[in-house]
């Protein structure tokens, strides 16, 4: 496990935002707003409320909520792990914001709240850390009320562009034995990173018992022209704190002589020219 990433806290503040140069972290910046106020529109939230951020981590919708509503909502920002929720009051008690916001230290799989009592429930880049995902949606149809929503954006990186989408035979050595490891790694049923597609949370949903599913999945096409250390980074950042690198998925594969060379040459391949990286998101609306 690295030692950049220790906790929710740091990565959020930190480790997703290394390496970055001043543009490239406004623009990231600039996304996460807009995603975040893209679920709190699809979400139609009204005065009175009761809305809970699960996996609220530094509190990205939670504040978005806050922003629009003060204290005019019952706001519930929940995570599993209590250094999110300290950075959450922290930043609620700098501010001067009246609030009507309750802290519930909870897994999204076992959540500590009674039956049909939320009107909205609502995640970002949460699911896609847990490992069992049909419990959390039963969890999370379980605490909503009739008539309430679950609202979310959740990356699906299984079906993101690949390493060996982006390189090929003339350019790495044993390309076919890399791509067989990164096809298999990438679609682990035990990595709660990749053990889903948009299909399984279609399913998900359905079992849980939600009647009004809306599961939107966009394509995001960005285009970069990496620099060398940049593609080295990206084998050596953690994703989450306590997952495992990419440079450690492949480990399990190959020695790490092996691995250290074809991140060179794909560092030689990638670094320079334009490169096309498709992500896939997963937009949703469930009704209870
Ligand atoms: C990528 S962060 C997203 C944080 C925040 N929602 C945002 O949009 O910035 C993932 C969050 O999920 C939380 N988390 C991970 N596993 C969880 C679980 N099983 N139950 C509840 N929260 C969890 C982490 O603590 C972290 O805060």
């Amino acid at each position: 496990m690295s030692e950049i990433c220790k906790n929710w806290t740091s990565w959020l503040k930190s480790t997703r935002f290394a390496y970055m140069d001043e543009e490239q972290l406004k623009q990231t910046m600039a996304w996460l707003i807009s995603v975040r106020d893209e679920i709190l529109n699809l979400a139609d939230l009204k005065e009175n409320q009761k809305i809970a951020d699960f996996g609220c981590g530094s509190g990205l919708l939670a504040f978005g909520v806050l922003e629009r509503f003060q204290n005019r909502v019952e706001l519930i920002f929940s995570d599993k792990f209590k250094d999110c929720l300290d950075e959450c009051k922290k930043i609620l008690n700098s501010s001067n914001t009246l609030n009507n916001a309750y802290f519930l230290q909870s897994d999204i799989t076992d959540i500590k709240l009674k039956d049909n009592y939320l009107d909205r429930a609502l995640t970002r880049s949460v699911l896609v850390h847990v490992l069992d995902k049909q419990k959390a949606f039963c969890e999370l149809y379980r605490v909503l009320k009739k008539g309430g929503y679950y609202c979310a954006f959740e990356p699906i990186i299984s079906q993101n562009t690949r390493y060996s989408e982006l390189t090929n035979q003339d350019e790495i050595s044993d390309y076919n034995d890399f791509k067989k490891a990164e096809d298999e790694f990438m679609e682990a049923k035990d990595d709660p990173l990749v053990n889903f597609n948009s299909d399984s949370l279609k399913e998900n949903m359905e079992n849980a018992g939600f009647s009004e599913i809306n599961l939107d999945i966009k394509i995001v096409s960005s285009t970069y022209t990496p620099q060398k250390e940049a593609v080295k980074t990206w084998f050596n950042i953690p994703p989450a704190p306590g997952q495992r690198t990419m440079k450690d998925r492949f480990l399990d594969y190959f020695d790490e002589k092996k691995v250290d060379n074809y991140i060179l040459e794909v560092q030689e391949a990638l670094s320079g020219k334009e490169i096309n990286i498709n992500s896939k998101t997963a937009h949703i609306k469930a009704g209870k």
